[in-house]
């Protein structure tokens, strides 16, 4: 008879041989176990050893509700059973048409028209393809190229990592869809001089680089500017008082789509449905994934404007794309047990009512040395560390690789805490707790951050 142990050997034997990891250094493996999450409850997980962990990532920015959730699991259940799949291709289904309109009714304006996809890097990718193939039908076919910020993650796929600014996830994979523009972003805490003092004006200037980038790289050629609300990479990046308003002028000013990727910032990250909503601007696209369903299946798409959906109603106009598995039975009728959560719940109103308790426990945590800044909205922050704080030095390559991934992000697991120690810009801890979280958890996280940042900083 096998034992438990054996099974468990057993299972991380075949762990390391047959599974490949996302994003993953493989090779970090070789003497210690690959972590194996079984199962989930609230806002914790726990592991092949019973051993918990308060989930402070969300998984990845996604289990908005929390895990374990029997009635939504149920609903995929339910119509597994009755349809467990038909394509989105010439026919719709039920679930596919009451989630659509249930989004529309929910997204800000005149975004009524749901393009599904599976994954967030789907989300993008449509968006792109629609806005090129929306020009070349209205009579501007030179119009392609898309700007975004410096150090944003909009996905992997050869059409999102063109329109990604990290340029190390890139460069394996050159050359790149033509047509990336870069500008910079939002990172107030290390502006240019000359805007370090005023906010506002930082925002302004860092809106008319987006301008300076449409005029330099030609008005006509330009087709989308694609922003998220708050950053994710890099290590939460919130737009500065009127950035989206300024940005939505220049785009109006030359006729560039301005989309909003919020996959991450979309179903209550930011305590509103949709983060262009948090910070009132109307954009002419908004991408998702991620919390539409809280994990429960894999779903994305893309808000669509009317306007944009036009040309593509009369005739034998036809968007030329499609995926087989998108707007998928099960994940949409997983995704309206969802959205049924959220409004049973107030999760919205929980973000809204919590969030300055979320930044004042964090905030607790600028006592240590380590720690830089501490910034965000909603339930999702980042902790930037730094070697001076008084200079705001940052740590150079070596001694970033020997605390993050020699240390931090080993040592906060081991402590209990699932959260994110990043170095894809200056590094940064990011936290993005389900939205059902309450003082107790921001309470939690702050001890094994305490904890383990003072442990850090005598390691450097
Ligand atoms: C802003 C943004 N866009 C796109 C993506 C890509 O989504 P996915 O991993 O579902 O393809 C992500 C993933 O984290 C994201 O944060």
């Amino acid at each position: 008879m096998t034992s438990s142990l054996d099974a468990a050997a057993a299972e991380q034997e075949a762990a390391k041989r047959n599974l490949w990891l996302h994003f993953t250094r493989m090779g970090s493996y070789e003497d210690s176990d690959i972590p194996v999450i079984v199962r989930g409850s609230g806002a914790y997980v726990y592991d092949q050893h019973g051993r918990r962990y308060l989930d402070g990532l969300s998984g990845l920015f996604v289990s908005q509700v929390g895990h374990g959730r029997q009635e939504i699991a149920e609903a995929g259940a339910r119509q597994a059973g009755e349809l467990a799949y038909f394509p989105l291709w010439s026919y719709a289904h039920p679930k596919a048409i009451e989630l659509a309109q249930r989004l529309a009714d929910l997204a800000p304006g005149d975004l009524n028209r749901v393009f599904f996809t599976t994954s967030g890097s789907e989300a993008v990718e449509s968006a792109w393809k629609l806005a090129k193939q929306y020009f070349k039908l209205t009579g501007q076919p030179e119009r392609y190229k898309v700007i975004s910020r410096e150090i944003a993650y909009h996905g992997t796929s050869m059409g999102a990592l063109a329109i990604t600014g990290l340029a190390d996830i890139k460069y394996p994979f050159e050359p790149m869809t033509p047509g990336g523009v870069r500008v910079p972003n939002t990172n107030f805490y290390r502006a240019p001089a000359f805007v370090r003092d005023d906010l506002e004006e930082f925002g302004i200037w860092a809106a008319d680089e987006i301008e300076r980038a449409i005029l330099r790289e030609g008005p006509k050629s330009v087709a989308a500017v694609f922003l998220e609300p708050v950053q994710n990479s890099g290590g939460c990046f919130p737009p500065p008082p009127g950035y989206f308003q300024r940005v939505r002028e220049i785009c109006d000013r030359y006729g560039v789509l301005l989309v909003s990727d919020e996959v991450i910032c979309a179903f209550g990250r930011l305590g509103y449905y949709f983060g262009s909503q948090r910070y009132g601007y109307q954009p002419d696209i908004i991408t998702f994934a991620k919390g539409v369903t809280s994990g429960y299946a894999p779903l994305g798409g893309m808000l669509v404007r009317d306007a944009l959906m036009e040309p593509f109603t009369s005739g034998t106009a036809t968007f030329l794309h499609g995926i087989t598995f998108a707007g998928h039975p099960v994940s949409t009728a997983v995704a309206l047990a969802n959205l049924d959560v959220f409004e049973k719940e107030n999760l919205l109103e929980n973000v809204r009512a919590n969030e300055a308790a979320f930044r004042a426990t964090l905030e607790k945590l600028s006592d240590l040395p380590i720690v830089g800044e501490v910034r965000g909205a909603g339930y999702f922050y980042g902790i930037e560390l730094v070697k001076d704080k008084a200079t705001r030095e940052t740590f150079d390559d070596d001694e970033s690789e020997r605390l993050l991934r020699g240390f931090l992000s080993q040592a906060l697991f081991d402590a209990g805490l699932v959260c994110r120690a990043d170095d894809r810009g200056d590094p940064v801890i990011q936290l993005a707790p389900p939205l059902i979280c309450s003082q107790e958890h921001f309470d939690e996280i702050e001890a094994i951050l305490r904890g383990v940042l003072t442990e850090a900083w005598t390691r450097i």
